[in-house]
């Protein structure tokens, strides 16, 4: 469907909510810079990730839950170009206090309601394929109330744990349970229909626990098989982990729009921004992204990682399994591996070592 070429087809279009959280601890240092949905994931922001995608399966007003104002407004900011480029309608909408995830809906509910058509709801930290069109033929089709994304993890007692039918139709709904239950989860993308917000108060409310139980057993919810790789990248280990996937995803595709490095020095799956300067004997990859402007001195080696636009990386340094911010300098031969994350600005002197450590700011 892509971009509306008409004020008709603008208005005329869907609608979806991205819920923002206030819980940015987890991806400290990035977070104290901007909200965790502009930080770049495999070069391009998250929330762009997300957008793309809605606009693609016909989205026209997209409405921001932020959690408090700062947020709101950077957020507001950040998405000016976006909104301008794609011709779509852009709502902020800021809670006076965390309503938690269902209660931004009820905020949210003068834009949400009044449609016949559904509307989509996101997790602002999730990442896959985002298959919405095919979604929202499932969600036609089954004709109830609700949509749940569901996917198959390894380790389900951390999130919201679902069964269902083989039709899909939800049987229940436990968020994090102690025993286990099923391997199917929540992948955080729904689709609802506006009658749902007659489900919801405005207060704090918890979507998984208070509203999808309730769905489940009046049999108005369905569960929609994701197809492919997922992730929730709210934390770095799965922030890496979640770029290992998106970045072998796009390589299986015959039409990706990523343009992947290859040449002398780069091994597997890399992802570089055209203004990255890359010295001699260098070795990249495999699994990394490299933002704009970054500059890589001679015989530096760098694997599992994600560079963050305008740094510089000195000769003969080594980074392992790490994230590095904005505009950080890193001496010559420097190891930061294991996890450790440098955020806007960082120094690094020569040789430092960072096993797994949080550098916010300064020098290291
Ligand atoms: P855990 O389940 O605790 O591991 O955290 P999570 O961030 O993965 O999931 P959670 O269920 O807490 O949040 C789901 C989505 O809702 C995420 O995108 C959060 O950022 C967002 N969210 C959580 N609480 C709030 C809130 O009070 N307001 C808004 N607007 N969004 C929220």
């Amino acid at each position: 469907m892509g971009r509306p070429k008409s004020e008709k087809e603008r208005k005329g279009g869907m609608k979806a909510i991205i819920l923002v959280g206030y819980d940015d601890s987890r991806l400290r240092p990035l977070t104290l810079f901007k909200p965790k949905p502009l930080i770049e994931f495999g070069n391009k922001r998250i929330i762009d990730h997300q957008l793309d995608a809605l606009v693609e399966a016909g989205v026209r007003h997209v409405i921001v839950a932020a959690t408090y104002t700062f947020q709101g407004v950077e957020l507001e900011k950040g998405l000016k170009a976006f909104v301008l480029k794609n011709q779509i309608k852009l709502t902020v909408s800021v809670e006076t206090e965390p309503l938690g995830t269902a209660g931004p809906l009820a905020l949210a509910r003068k834009y949400l309601e009044g449609d016949s058509e559904p509307f989509f709801v996101l997790n602002s930290d999730i990442i896959c394929d985002f298959p919405f069109k095919d979604m929202l033929e499932f969600h036609k089709n089954h004709g109830c109330e609700g949509t749940i994304a569901v996917t198959k993890v390894e380790e389900p007692s951390k999130y919201g744990v679902v069964t269902y039918d083989d039709k899909g139709q939800i049987g229940s709904f436990m968020e994090k349970p102690q025993e286990f239950v099923s391997n199917k989860i929540n992948a955080g993308l729904y689709i609802l229909n506006s009658k749902v917000l007659d489900r919801i108060e405005l207060r704090p409310t918890s979507i998984e626990k208070e509203i999808f139980p309730v769905m489940a057993a009046s049999q108005q919810l369905y569960a929609y098989e994701l197809k492919g790789y997922w992730m929730d990248i709210g934390q770095p280990k799965d922030f890496l982990t979640g770029m290992c996937l998106y970045l072998q995803s796009e390589r299986q595709k015959p039409d990706t729009k990523l343009k992947f490095k290859t040449g002398a020095g780069i091994v597997g799956n890399v992802l570089m921004d055209d203004s990255v300067k890359v010295g001699s004997n260098c070795r990249i990859g495999p699994n990394v992204t490299i933002g704009k402007d970054v500059v890589i001195k001679d015989g530096v080696c760098i694997k599992r990682c994600t560079v963050l636009s305008g740094s510089k990386i000195g000769s003969h340094s080594w980074l392992d399994n790490c994230i590095v911010g904005w505009n950080c300098k890193i001496s010559n031969e420097v190891y930061l591996i294991n996890g450790a994350i440098l955020g806007e600005s960082v120094n690094v002197y020569p040789r430092v070592t960072n096993n797994g450590g949080r550098v916010y700011h300064g020098a290291l």
